[in-house]
């Protein structure tokens, strides 16, 4: 009978509200802070390919368990890959509650925001569609990782780049910008760095918020062209599909069949 007076009222019978929407924001901002951290992560170790083809091969080689084993497991990327997506997919449903439902709700909040002309305000918007984008083109990009893991590589990575860089630039404007407004704002919301001034805090914040997006837009431009020029040299030099091997190894082999 209380489920339904609240389900009814919105206050249960002693009064109180539910404390259920504030535990879910609390649940949307850690899983935020996690996937928005994971992706600094990411962008460091999928632009070890700036270094070499040897050292992304050997970060591919590392997740793949090559300190434990001596066959790579891509299977050890594919359990990394299934725990961010369901990170992933919790924090879009969680993310689903703030979007507008309806025209309506989406002329009131427009009408509102050039009203306010207020930059936060705006900065909400933009999250609002690049999660909404993300929906798709990072799920569609996590499957991929999970079930294709032993293809990463310079040379794998790069063949795939050659017919997906317009979607992995679409991606990485869209994380680039989602999640660095989203660490800003649960920055604001939380009160992390709140010094005595919150006026001043919330300016710096921003200065440092776009430094931040502007360097990993410019980390992840350069990587991608890293890769889409490795993925056009194996169309020229006829070896697509195949398997990087490192220096190390080539010399072995060649060292072999000098003493043979
Ligand atoms: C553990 C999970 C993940 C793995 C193993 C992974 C792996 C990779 C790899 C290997 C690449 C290079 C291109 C390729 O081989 O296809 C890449 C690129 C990229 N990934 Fe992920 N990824 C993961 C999660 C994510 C997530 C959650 C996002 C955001 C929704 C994301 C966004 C991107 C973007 C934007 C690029 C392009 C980077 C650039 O332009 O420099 N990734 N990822």
């Amino acid at each position: 009978m209380s489920e339904l007076i609240e389900g009814f009222l919105g206050k249960s019978i002693e009064g109180r509200k539910s404390r259920l929407p504030a535990k879910l924001d609390y649940l949307q901002s850690a899983t935020g802070l996690f996937l928005g951290l994971f992706m600094w992560g990411h962008m460091f170790f999928v632009s070890s390919i700036l270094i070499s083809k040897d050292f992304m091969y050997a970060v591919a080689r590392f997740f793949e368990g090559s300190f434990i084993f001596e066959e790579p497991k891509p299977g050890l990327v594919s359990i990394v890959v299934a725990v961010v997506f369901l990170i992933f997919i919790v924090h879009a449903a969680l993310g689903m509650r703030k979007l507008p439902a309806n025209f309506r709700q989406w002329q009131v909040y427009r009408t509102h925001m050039k009203m306010m002309s207020h930059e936060d305000t705006t900065l909400w918007f933009i999250q609002a569609i690049t999660g909404f984008a993300m929906f798709f083109m990072g799920s569609a990009h996590l499957f991929l990782m999970l079930t294709q893991p032993s293809t990463i590589g310079p040379f794998g990575s790069g063949d795939r780049m050659v017919f997906m860089w317009p979607f992995y630039l679409l991606l990485l404007l869209a994380v680039e910008f989602h999640g660095g407004i989203g660490l800003y704002r649960l920055s604001v919301k939380w009160g992390w760095f709140e010094g005595e001034n919150a006026k001043q805090t919330r300016a710096t914040l921003k200065k440092v918020k776009w430094a931040i997006t502007v360097f990993f837009l410019a980390l992840g431009t350069l990587t991608l062209v890293a890769y889409l020029k490795i993925g056009l040299e194996n169309i020229d030099q006829n070896r697509v599909g195949q398997k990087y091997a490192p220096t190390t190894q080539i010399h072995e082999i060649y060292q072999a069949k000098v003493r043979a």
